[in-house]
């Protein structure tokens, strides 16, 4: 089988981890453009800093779930696999699928990357252990690049931001190929246009599974709808998709 899955936040909400537009999602109650731009970063980098580390320890705080499990052991039995997520936490890849077969298409939390160069690093786990000690990143150290000295910043897409050419580059290779039997989109909003299009693209004549809660703009194409939490949907999909059994899932 072929096989193409998109997630995004709502997949790590069952570990604990907020999602973005969700009940509670972080832009209820804060405003993306003060927190997750260009400008919002060189109008306060301090603010931006400390948000974005008191993500990443919630991230440490916290443990893959059995969707991402799930997805690992799909992605381990799938002669063709990958995976897409809009997610920045590092809960998919502790859970195991090959680097090769994911795509973290909104960058990586723990990268800490240059405002101006090239030079980038991953703080994870970071220089100091923060978790074991009990201690939290110390807050309002803004990094500066050890090459240029400009700042550094988190190693994620902004809005407003293009995505990472060579990550988009790997999926348009894998979609270009040959369309996928089985696309899966979870947890996600599909907030944004290319993640439509690449469900589409992938799914043209094959099966459209939609695993979320609530409907989106892709429930009217997928041609099933799983109205369930991811961490209880995917584990029982993928062990019937393994099975052979895709029909009705
Ligand atoms: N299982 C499955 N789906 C869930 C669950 C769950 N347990 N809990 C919530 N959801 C669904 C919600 O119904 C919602 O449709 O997950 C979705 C989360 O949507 P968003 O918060 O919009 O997150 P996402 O789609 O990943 O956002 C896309 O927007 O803010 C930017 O860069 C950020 O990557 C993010 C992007």
């Amino acid at each position: 089988m072929r096989i193409l899955i998109l997630t995004g936040a709502g997949v790590s909400a069952e570990s604990g981890i907020a999602t973005f537009r969700g009940k509670d999602g972080y832009w209820r109650n804060l405003d993306p453009a003060k927190l997750a731009t260009p400008e919002a970063f060189a109008r306060d980098p301090k603010l931006v800093w400390d948000w974005y580390r008191g993500r990443r320890q919630r991230i440490r705080n916290a443990q893959p779930n059995a969707a991402h499990a799930a997805i690992a052991k799909l992605a381990q039995h799938a002669n063709e696999f990958l995976l897409v997520t809009q997610n920045v936490d590092d809960l998919h890849a502790r859970s195991g699928p090959p680097k090769e077969k994911m795509v973290q298409i909104h960058g990586d939390i723990f990268v800490t990357k240059c405002s101006r160069c090239e030079s980038e690093r991953r703080d994870d786990p970071p220089s100091h252990d923060y978790g074991a000690a009990g201690e939290k990143e110390p807050e309002g150290d803004i990094p500066r690049c050890p090459k240029c000295d400009a700042l550094m910043r988190p190693g994620v897409v902004w809005f407003g931001e293009q995505l990472p050419w060579n990550e988009v580059t790997r999926v348009e290779n894998y979609l270009n190929r040959e369309p996928c039997e089985i696309v899966i989109v979870a947890g996600t909003t599909a907030t944004f246009g290319y993640i439509i299009d690449w469900a589409l693209q992938a799914s043209r004549g094959g099966e459209l599974i939609e695993v979320n809660p609530e409907e989106t703009p892709l429930s009217c194409f997928a041609t099933q709808m799983v109205r369930e939490p991811a961490a209880i949907a995917l584990p029982r999909i993928v062990d019937e998709l393994i099975a052979g059994r895709s029909s009705k899932l």
